[in-house]
């Protein structure tokens, strides 16, 4: 009995292992959407970093976990739902969007890391600006997917910002 479920365990391993080595979400979605061997062609695109914001780069619980950051810090100039306010551009929108198309979310990242909040640059560590980045993110309607997203700025410079979604 001990012995099957140990068995069992060890089989749901190697499938997480195979699943991980196998790489992004979206292969087990076109799998299941019976793709079959298009997921080949996906992985070598993905292998060339070219991920976007449209491809599930944070997860819903760090945009959770983001907006209560983002209430404290942010939104007594940019507004409580991102709009914007007097003196503040908006982080929600086509403006912020297009603002920030063709460039990477480390350059956002940066961008926030290093001028804001603007009443105390630089006061944020890297995963409280990383969780308030996923708020961002969620609120302008990016998809979430399974992963957090990195601390490092190289790493999210290997993220293209862009607006319009790829048909
Ligand atoms: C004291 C007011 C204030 C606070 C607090 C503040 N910001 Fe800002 N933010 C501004 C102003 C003003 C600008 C535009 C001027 C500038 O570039 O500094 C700006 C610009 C930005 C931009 C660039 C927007 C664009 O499209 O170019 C981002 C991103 C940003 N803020 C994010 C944040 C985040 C995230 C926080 C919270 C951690 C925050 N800000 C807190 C006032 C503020």
């Amino acid at each position: 009995m001990s012995i099957n479920f140990r068995a069992t365990h060890l089989f749901l391993a190697a499938i997480a292992v195979i699943g991980v080595a196998i790489g992004e979400p979206e292969h087990s979605a076109v799998r299941a959407a019976g793709g079959g061997r298009r997921s080949d062609t996906q992985q070598t695109q993905k292998a060339d970093g070219s991920r976007s914001v449209w491809d599930g780069v944070y997860t819903a619980e760090q945009a959770k976990r983001g907006a209560p950051l983002y209430t404290q810090y942010c939104a007594s100039c940019h507004g409580p739902s991102l709009e914007g306010g007097e003196m503040s551009p908006a982080l929600v929108g086509l403006d912020f969007t297009s603002n920030w198309n063709g460039l990477t979310l480390g350059d956002l990242f940066e961008r926030m890391r290093v001028s804001m909040p603007q009443n105390d640059p630089g006061s944020l560590s890297r995963q409280q600006n990383a969780d308030i980045l996923a708020c961002v993110l969620s609120s302008n309607k990016f998809p979430a997917g399974t992963t957090e997203l990195a601390l490092k700025t190289e790493v999210l410079k290997e993220i293209r910002f862009v607006a319009f979604k790829p048909q």
